[in-house]
């Protein structure tokens, strides 16, 4: 039996009379890639913030590696090694690739961000290491040699790679993709694919929320799917394409 790392326990987040989430359990073995797929509202996103505290459950919740984080914080739990991308892209236009990938570990450090532009000799050697594990992390996205570009001058499909990179470099053990492949072409789509699976040869965990059916099912080990809130199933990616039910919350929808 493989180690559970995340575990959500008939969670449940309502927004006055709106049942997003209704009661969902799934259970997520380390260095596995599952995904999360579902139309549009049926409460995916919802999960993400829930695992990363932006909201706490109405009822239910959620542990990591056995410690209940339902209810801490977000930096909390990023520093407990949660890690995520958004939706949609997030990223400082203005400044650069390598910045932006260190704007993320401010957060997670001692000094802080006030205290990183005062410069202390504390903060000095801080400094230096939030720069190198960004270089790593901008390596392991192919965008290192990017660095000092301004990060609106990438290309689109790098712009979203630049996100990831943000959320590896504060050295998670999970890491949460919402809809990574959104709006990348073909060939866009297959690096980023190559690149998840380095992300999982480094030993992580992901938990992956994806329209592009292709894509989730090559990658993904087990699928779960939310339907209104509720999942309606869980399996691997052929038991989850057979399912009545799955075809049945697509039908008349938009699948992408
Ligand atoms: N903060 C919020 N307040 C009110 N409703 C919300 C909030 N966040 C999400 N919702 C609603 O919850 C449902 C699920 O949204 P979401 O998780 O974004 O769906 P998905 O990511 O699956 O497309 C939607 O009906 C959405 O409008
Ligand atoms: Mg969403």
């Amino acid at each position: 039996m493989s180690k559970i790392l995340l575990e959500l326990r008939d969670v449940t987040i309502r927004f006055g009379g709106l049942t997003a989430v209704d009661n969902v359990s799934i259970k997520i073995e380390q260095g596995k890639i599952r995904a999360l797929i579902g139309p549009n509202g049926a409460g995916k996103s919802t999960i993400f913030n829930l695992i990363t505290g932006i909201y706490p459950p109405t009822e239910g919740e959620i542990t990591f590696q056995n410690i209940k984080v339902s209810g801490l914080k977000p930096h909390t739990i990023t520093e407990m090694g949660i890690a995520r991308t958004f939706q949609n892209i997030r990223l400082f236009g203005e400044m650069t690739v390598l910045e932006n990938v260190k704007i993320g570990q401010h957060c997670r450090t001692r000094a802080g961000f006030l205290s990183a532009i005062l410069r202390g000799p504390r903060v000095k050697k801080e400094e230096k290491a939030i720069t190198e594990a960004s270089m790593e992390a901008l390596k392991l996205m192919e965008l290192d040699h990017k660095a000092d570009e301004l990060a609106k001058n990438l290309p689109y499909g790098e712009q979203r790679r630049l996100e990831i990179a943000r959320a590896m470099a504060t050295n998670p053990k999970l890491i949460l993709l919402d809809e990574p492949a959104a709006g990348m072409n073909p060939q866009e789509k297959m690096t980023l694919m190559n690149m998840i699976r380095k992300i999982q040869d480094k030993g992580l965990t992901i938990f992956l929320v994806e329209h592009d059916m292709k894509f989730v099912m090559s990658l993904s080990d087990r699928i779960a799917v939310l339907d209104y809130g509720r999942k309606i199933s869980a399996g691997t990616p052929a038991e989850i394409q057979h399912d009545p039910a799955v075809i049945a919350a697509y039908l008349g929808k938009e699948v992408v």
